[in-house]
Formats: structure tokens, C-alpha cells, sequence
């Protein structure tokens, strides 16, 4: 292996070294990334390298997919410290294009992915799925790997991406990869970075009420009764405003009063520093 992970930024070099690999007969896993890479992002690539004989890692934060209060400027970007990870675990590539690449002049292109993109965080960052729809479309046709790889951790907009490779042929395989956690619950993400200390000890009150929650639903009670009990912990415990506590369908998304069938709860919310998001899976207790 070499010394560091290859580097490409062109579409062209990208599809050159693919190319050679599947004409060799080799698999090839992708997974998408904004950087500032972390466990849960790596476990994606050791999970790719089960799968496959080759990783392909793109590291882009996609302009398209941030409101315009958001925070694309400030979002973390590292590269030397993402591509010695990469190296660490043992992937074949990373794939960092420019924003030129990925949008040259006259880009005039944009997939919405409807009924899945509605509500939740699409409610709340409007058109955020349509950049993220977009962009993965891209990257998917740019890379043409054999399967990609999406965290749970964003189970929205990973059921927006299934959608979108299936209503477009998109020949791959999606594969969801669990959760990973901090030793408290504490989803990882890129985001942390951006809490106070003391932000970072509350933040897990988001899993400890997603998991009672479960348990709730488990019993029995109702999604009303646990959502607004949930907000009101969440908001005792220090966030500054919750913009949903829901329980939905695990698949469809559609919105669950009770545990009648796979469910999943999903929260987004508010500290000074950072906007988090969770959910957990539940399933009814005789499934
Ligand atoms: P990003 O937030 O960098 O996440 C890249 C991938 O890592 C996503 O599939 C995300 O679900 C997964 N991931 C993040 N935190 C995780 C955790 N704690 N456990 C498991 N997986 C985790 O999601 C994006 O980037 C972008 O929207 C992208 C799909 C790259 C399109 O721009």
C-alpha cells in the first residue's frame, strides 16, 4: 500500500482509476462524505471494505444542500487530517472534486425526490434534499461504483436516496450502515465540533429520550403523549428549541400514532453552537 491515500479531483481521473478496476473484475464500494471525517463515517469505509475489493471515499460539502443561514462557510474542512484517516483505514481513493467540477457555469439541473423529502428536516431546511438528491446523483453516475454506502444516522436522507436509485435506475446497491455512537449515545457527527463543553453534556439527552421513548411505544402509549413529554425533557435539559420529535414509519416515513408496525422516531434540535439530529428504530413487540 502506499504511503498515503490516492488523491483525484476530476471526473476524469475518477472514472479512469474505476474503470481499471472493474475491468479487472473488482467490486467497488462508495461512500459519499462532506469530510471532517469520524468513526461513524469510517465505519462506513471498514463496512465498504468488507463488501468490496475496492473503497472509493468522496470528501465535497456540497454548497447546494445549505439554506442560506446555514452554516456552509464555517462547516469543518481538513483534508490532510481526512486523508490520513482514509490512509489508516485502508481506503483506495478519495474523490475531492472543486465546487467548479462538480458545478461548472450553466448547472442548471435539480432531482426533487418527493413524498420522503416532505417534513422533518425538509419541512424545517427547505430545498436541503434537493441538494442532497442532486448531488448524490451525481456522484453515483461520476464514480459508478457497485454499491454505496449511507449512514442510519441520517435515516431521511437515506430514504430519499433509496428512492432516488430506484425512480432513476441508478444501477448500485444502497447499503445502510447503524449508528455510531459515543460512549454516552451521543450520535457521532461533524457537527460536535461546534458545542461548548457544556453543550457536549447535554447533548445526549436526544438518544436517552429517543431509547425511553421506544421503550414507551413498546407499552403501548401513544406518539402524542411521548413526543410532547420528549420536547419538554429535551428543552429542560438545556437545547434551545426542538424542531421536531416524530415517530414515523420506518420505511414510508408516513406518521405513527402507535407501534402497529416498524417505526422510527426522529428528532432535530437546537443548541446555541449546533443543530443536531438522531432517530431510533423500534419494532412492535410481536413482530
Ligand atoms: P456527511 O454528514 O459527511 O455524512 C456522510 C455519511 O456518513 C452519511 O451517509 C451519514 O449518514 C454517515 N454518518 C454520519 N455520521 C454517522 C454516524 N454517527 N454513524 C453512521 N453513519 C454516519 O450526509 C452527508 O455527509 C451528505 O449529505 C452527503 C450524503 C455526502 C451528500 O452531500
Amino acid at each position: 500500500m502506499s504511503d498515503t491515500v490516492d488523491i483525484v479531483r476530476t471526473k476524469a481521473d475518477l472514472r479512469g482509476r474505476v474503470q481499471y478496476w472493474r475491468d479487472q473484475g473488482l467490486s467497488v464500494a462508495f461512500v459519499p462524505t462532506m469530510g471532517a471525517l469520524h468513526d461513524g463515517h469510517l465505519t462506513l469505509v471498514r463496512t465498504g471494505l468488507e463488501l468490496a475489493d475496492r473503497v472509493v471515499v468522496s470528501v465535497f460539502v456540497n454548497p447546494t444542500q445549505f439554506g442560506p443561514n446555514e452554516d456552509f462557510s464555517r462547516y469543518p474542512r481538513q483534508e490532510a487530517q481526512d486523508a490520513a484517516l482514509l490512509t489508516e483505514a485502508g481506503c483506495h481513493l478519495l474523490y475531492a472534486p472543486t465546487v467548479a467540477e462538480m458545478y461548472p457555469d450553466g448547472f442548471a439541473t435539480t432531482i426533487h425526490v418527493s413524498g420522503v423529502s416532505d417534513g422533518l428536516c425538509g419541512d424545517v431546511r427547505p430545498g436541503h434534499f434537493d441538494g442532497v438528491a442532486t448531488v448524490v446523483a451525481k456522484l453515483l453516475l461520476q464514480v459508478a461504483p457497485h454499491m454505496a454506502l449511507f449512514g442510519e444516522k441520517d435515516w431521511q436522507q437515506l430514504a430519499v436516496i433509496r428512492r432516488l436509485v430506484r425512480d432513476l435506475d441508478i444501477p448500485v446497491e444502497v447499503v445502510g450502515v447503524p449508528t455510531v455512537r459515543e460512549f454516552d449515545g451521543l450520535a457521532r457527527s461533524s457537527r460536535n465540533a461546534y458545542l461548548s463543553m457544556e453543550e457536549r453534556k447535554i447533548a445526549p439527552v436526544l438518544y436517552q429520550v429517543l431509547a425511553d421513548m421506544a421503550e414507551g411505544l413498546r407499552q403501548g402509549r401513544t406518539s402524542a403523549d411521548l413526543c410532547a413529554e420528549g420536547v419538554t425533557r429535551i428543552l429542560q435539559a438545556g437545547f434551545l428549541s426542538v424542531d421536531y420529535l416524530e415517530v414515523r414509519a420506518a420505511d414510508g416515513l408516513q406518521p405513527l400514532d402507535r407501534l402497529d408496525r416498524a417505526a422510527r422516531i426522529l428528532v432535530a434540535a437546537r443548541l446555541s453552537g449546533a443543530r443536531l439530529i438522531d432517530n431510533l428504530g423500534v419494532e412492535p413487540p410481536h413482530a
